[in-house]
């Protein structure tokens, strides 16, 4: 704890908070008590100043473009390590001896397969569903399943619920879309990799065999390793808050996977990849240019600014060495997609307007393209993000339940409506 305090003085009064350093990035003011002392609240709306929690689990610096999980840099995990090991690190603390990463690639694997009964709550719903609508869906359902393993309290249960889900995400995520696109369930494959198995059993049909492609598969799992964490953001926050109150594990990924959808979070490549086939030619460039920058018009450059990094996403750098990849051993060297996406970025970055806003190209502006030629339709991007980050929500999820300051996440706020009025009955309203 840094020895400081902060002062806060309103009229007369003046009060002294304890500032607070963590191992690296900002202070923090804890204004734990600040209500008790002064009865008043801070106003934060979308949280912009605030950190909800202590953690132990990644580190962002939105300036200077660095993402760490566990003290380790995203590049060198993307480029070195594979996505099975991330998850070790995510939930243990520590990347895995060689012992220890078979042991967790074998309890992984043990636990692939769905509840058969699972298979039938697909046919609930219309086959013209969006896929986050059955992940939402069949996520949440696990704890029907899977009763042994939702006691929070017993730390053997809560690390067998973080292996199911882990397991379980790529097969619950290859029949959502296997489902919508009407072709049989394919079931996991346990003598393949984690991400040439989701490969598989999305693309593999009864009729004929499916190899998996080696390069497609490292494209997959760097995809997975490079949506594995980002610290406090919505749908992690979402996750604690749910978890807060005690919730099963199952119910708050559920829960974590409905705040991804939306588009200002992991639906962005989704939006990112129709925007870049709305432009369609790098000549309409500059007409989008203008849009994005007009005020009146609602329209923003998708896969573009970060509500933390204010430098180069240092995701995004490695998605597009990724993405180059995965075209060039697909023989895709001229998508005029990607001519716009290149000449986009390369203009909007040169543009003052996105240099002084701290604008540049986020991991989805790439990932679309790549999941792209990957051969999965739009609508499967922010499944594949939710697969992905599941191991962050788990892992942050266990860091607050093991946190013996844990308490029920309850945020306040600045009331502006009616004050008190006497009830009216129906035939006296006007
Ligand atoms: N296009 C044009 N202008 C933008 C954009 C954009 N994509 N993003 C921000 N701005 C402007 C915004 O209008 C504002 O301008 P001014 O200061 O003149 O009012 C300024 O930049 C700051 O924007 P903000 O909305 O206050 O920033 P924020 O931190 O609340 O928003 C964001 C972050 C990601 C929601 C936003 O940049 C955005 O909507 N981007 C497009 C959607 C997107 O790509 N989202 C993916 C995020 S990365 C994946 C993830 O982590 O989930």
């Amino acid at each position: 704890m840094a020895d400081e305090n902060a002062t806060l003085r309103i009229g007369d009064e003046t009060w002294e908070f304890p500032i607070r350093s963590g191992s690296v990035g900002p202070d923090v003011m804890d204004i734990g008590t600040l209500y008790k002392h002064t009865d008043r609240f801070t106003f934060d709306p979308g949280f912009t100043s605030t950190a909800s929690c202590e953690s132990n689990i990644t580190y962002i610096d939105g300036d200077a473009g660095i993402l760490l999980h566990r003290g380790y840099a995203i590049d060198d995990l993307a480029e070195h390590g594979d996505f099975l090991e991330t998850c070790h690190l995510l939930l243990y603390g520590e990347l895995p001896t060689p012992a220890q990463k078979k042991d967790f690639e074998e309890r992984v694997t043990y636990h692939t397969m769905l509840h058969d009964q699972m298979t039938r709550l697909y046919s609930g719903f219309r086959r013209d569903a969006h896929p986050m609508a059955l992940m939402v869906g069949v996520v949440g359902a696990l704890s029907a399943f899977y009763h042994d393993s939702t006691d929070i309290t017993d730390p053997e249960q809560r690390d067998i619920a973080s292996l199911r889900m882990i397991a379980k995400m790529p097969t619950i995520a290859a029949m959502a879309y296997k489902y919508t696109v009407g072709q049989p369930f394919v079931y996991p494959r346990n003598d393949l990799g984690y991400a040439a198995n989701f490969l598989q059993m999305c693309f593999a049909v009864p009729a004929e065999d499916y190899k998996v492609n080696p390069v497609m598969a490292r494209a997959m799992d760097r995809i997975f390793v490079l949506h594995a964490d980002h610290e406090q953001n919505a749908s992690t926050s979402t996750v604690r808050l749910a978890g807060s109150s005690g919730a099963n594990p199952f119910a708050c990924i559920a829960a974590g996977i409905a705040c991804l959808w939306g588009p200002a979070h992991g639906g962005a490549n989704e939006a990112a990849l129709n925007m870049l086939h709305e432009i369609g030619t790098p000549d309409r460039i500059p007409e989008f240019i203008a849009r994005a920058k007009d005020k009146n018009d609602p329209f923003r450059l998708m896969g573009f600014g970060h509500r933390v990094y204010k430098n180069y996403d240092p995701r995004a750098k490695i998605m597009q060495q990724t993405c180059h990849e995965v075209l060039n051993d697909l023989g895709i060297t001229d998508d005029p997609i990607l001519d716009v996406a290149m000449e986009l970025e390369k203009i909007a970055v040169e543009d003052p307007y996105f240099k002084e806003r701290g604008l540049y190209p986020n991991i989805d502006f790439y990932s679309g393209i790549t999941l792209k030629a990957l051969g999965f339709p739009t609508d499967m991007f922010t499944v594949l993000f939710s697969l992905a980050r599941t191991v962050g929500w788990i892992a942050q999820w266990r860091e607050m339940i093991e946190d013996p300051r844990q308490k029920i996440g309850r945020p306040r706020q600045l009331y502006t409506g009616e004050t008190h009025r006497d009830y009216v009955p129906v035939d006296k309203r006007k």
